[in-house]
């Protein structure tokens, strides 16, 4: 009935009484409660972007989505987790509202979802153990090792379009559910190389005995993934993105999550 929030307040304004808070009620009942809020979905395991830390999601897309949200006429409903090839799914089948999962806006997925405007940039990073036996400098330097990626990733892409079958098996790639347990196997030795986003490299290393080796230059950007044509979500998120921008509040996250 009533096309959008201001409408209805300037509805309310002109007429007032009880028999308009009768037909706004009757109204927002009419729309279905979905249609002004935002549930978001998350793939943890992924720092400093999300992660579980006491059973909580938290991370920098924890912070940024949030902080966009409340910048919208959007009612933020919560988060639902995961694995990351099931994001994009879990859109498309309105399980959820939005995708906020550091991931990589590319020509493939927009075929499928749309994206807001970017949000943070990236490139893959080649993490190798740091006992300093295998020290790669390109791609090539890989022949014929074990490698491992998180399902469904860009990183997965890079090995797939770069290594496998060039220097590479099908065999010789490991795909595993996420990029913690990427890393674990790595340690254990299990592959010899995780091809992985740079800023969650830099906070896996941090604590593990493994290192960046090189960098693969790819120029991803990070986008918030949308239903193909929710344009109303999309262009709210994109509001909201840049008055975070503008207020300084995309920069304190940047602080309190990158050290930037
Ligand atoms: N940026 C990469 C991609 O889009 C990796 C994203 C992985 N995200 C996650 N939450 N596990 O494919």
């Amino acid at each position: 009935m009533f096309e959008s929030e201001l409408s209805r307040r300037q509805y309310l304004t002109t007429v007032g009484g009880t028999a308009v808070t009768l037909s706004v009620a009757g109204c927002s009942g009419d729309d279905g409660d979905s249609a002004q809020t935002i549930t978001a979905g998350t793939a943890p395991s992924f720092p400093p972007f999300e992660m579980k830390q006491d059973g909580e999601i938290v991370g920098f897309d924890v912070d940024l989505l949030e902080a966009v949200v409340e910048q919208t006429d959007y009612e933020f409903d919560g988060w639902e987790e995961y694995e990351f090839d099931s994001l994009t799914p879990a859109l498309v089948n309105e399980n959820i509202d939005v995708i906020a999962a550091g991931m990589t806006i590319n020509d493939d997925r927009d075929e499928t979802i749309d994206f807001s405007d970017p949000y943070y940039s990236s490139n893959q990073a080649i993490v190798v153990r740091t006992d300093g036996d295998f020290s790669p400098g390109s791609l090539s330097d890989l022949s014929d090792r074990p490698v491992g990626a998180q399902k469904g990733t860009t990183g997965e892409g890079v090995v797939q379009d770069e290594l496998v079958g060039d220097e590479i098996t099908q065999d010789q790639y490991n795909a595993y559910d996420n990029y913690v347990l990427a890393i674990q196997d790595l340690q254990n030795g299990n592959v010899d190389a995780v091809v992985i986003d740079v800023p969650v490299a830099e906070t896996l290393t941090a604590d593990r005995p493994v290192e960046s080796a090189f960098v693969h230059e790819t120029g991803e950007k990070f986008g918030f993934g949308v239903r193909d044509g929710d344009e109303a979500r999309q262009t709210a998120l994109n509001d909201g993105l840049s008055t975070v921008r503008e207020s300084g509040t995309y920069e304190e996250l940047t602080q309190t999550w990158f050290g930037e």
